[in-house]
């Protein structure tokens, strides 16, 4: 019960609130494509799909995990459902784990399956959860529940450090995330929520066993905001002054994106304050394999399947024209296109010892 009331406040102060970062950046306004004058490609003729965990998605791009467990949530994760199985996309769920403790709850998350038959959909659990008892056999009720094709464990330290009732006990968990891999037939995604992941971690991720990393970084949707209001509502003054000094904490998605890339040989989603197609396009030269957006889908799943769609519809052809730009008529040609990096993405890159300049180089030798 808790949980649930707890999950309709997120969605209700995301939908009223301006919960987005105010002072940091995605860093991919510090990430430049190289126009070309000379495309020699046909923008009606570009190949957008890519195969990724097995599967084909006709752009690449899914809606990231958001809600499940109540009436309003089963409304949301229905329209999104709708509006990504007409597209060829993908979706995630939200976390699962109120459904899993009261079985009433489980077909909020089940409409996404049953709306969207054919399109890749991810469970959703928590790492936390995994330290406070949940096992094998309740992240497999997760999967089963919504017949998923992959299950993420989301990583929300910053979130439940400034909830009043935040579980903060994450000892173990890349142990569990380690004995869940062995144990599970679907791959497993581990998953930030706005705050990003660093080289180091994804590496300790990939060798638990992870099969894909979603770095979900700083510059979008912030939950310290979200704690922030709802606490705030609450007149608890102490509680929400760490939410607002917390308000813009976590790594920029571009940087965060960069090191995991550079580091991993998993897949690699890009999310976190991805608003346009030419992020997505953006993401995608730097090496992602899906990009994914969460809080702006919300905005629209609130009020038409039709409204949802033509919002993913304009990322899809923001892309197209993107990619027209620089004369990659496929996905993969856009990973050799090359890309300047620079500001306080660049700076941060390099502080930290990761190559920049091999992306603005690329194919320059052969033709000048
Ligand atoms: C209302 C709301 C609820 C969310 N719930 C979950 C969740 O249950 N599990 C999860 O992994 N991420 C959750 N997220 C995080 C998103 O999946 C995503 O990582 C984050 O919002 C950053 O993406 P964005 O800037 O495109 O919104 C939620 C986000 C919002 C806005």
């Amino acid at each position: 019960m808790e949980t649930r009331k707890r999950k309709a406040e997120h969605i209700d102060i995301s939908l009223r609130k301006d919960v987005q970062a105010r002072q940091v950046e995605t860093g991919f306004e510090d990430v430049h494509f190289v126009h070309k004058a000379l495309p020699e490609i046909d923008k009606q003729e570009l190949d957008l799909s890519t195969a990724v965990f097995g599967h084909t998605f006709s752009a690449p791009l899914i809606v990231g995990a958001i809600t499940g467990g109540t009436q309003k949530a089963a409304k949301i994760n229905s329209t999104i459902a709708e509006a990504v199985e007409e597209l060829g996309l993908g979706m995630g769920v939200g976390s699962q784990r109120a459904a899993i403790e009261d079985k009433r709850l489980e077909k909020t998350f089940a409409i996404a399956r049953k709306k969207a038959p054919t399109a890749f959909i991810i469970a959703n659990v928590g790492g936390v959860q995994l330290v406070n008892g949940f096992g094998a056999r309740e992240v497999k009720k997760a999967i089963e529940m919504i017949e998923a094709d992959a299950i993420a464990i989301h990583l929300n330290s910053l979130q439940e450090a400034v909830q009043p009732e935040g579980q903060t006990n994450f000892k173990g968990i890349l142990k569990k995330i380690n004995e869940l891999a062995i144990e599970l037939d679907k791959p497993i995604i581990a998953k930030e929520t706005g705050a990003g992941i660093a080289a180091e971690e994804a590496k300790r991720l990939e060798s638990a066993g992870a099969r894909g990393i979603d770095i979900s970084g700083a510059g979008g949707t912030s939950f310290a905001a979200v704690e922030y209001y709802r606490t705030k509502n609450k007149g608890s003054s102490f509680q929400s002054a760490l939410g607002d000094v917390f308000w813009d904490w976590g790594i920029p998605s571009a940087a965060s994106l960069v090191e995991v890339l550079q580091t991993v040989r998993i897949p690699v989603i890009a999310s976190g304050g991805i608003r346009s197609g030419v992020e997505i396009a953006k993401a995608f030269a730097l090496g992602t394999s899906l990009t994914s957006l969460s809080c702006p889908v919300l905005q629209t799943a609130v009020k038409s399947v039709e409204e949802t769609a033509d919002m993913l519809s304009l990322l899809i052809e923001e892309l197209r024209t993107s990619m027209f730009l620089i004369g990659a008529d496929s996905v993969q040609k856009l990973k050799e296109a090359p890309l300047v990096i620079t500001g306080e993405t660049a700076e941060w890159l390099e502080m930290r010892g990761f190559a920049v300049k091999t992306y603005a180089q690329r194919g320059r030798s052969n033709s000048l």
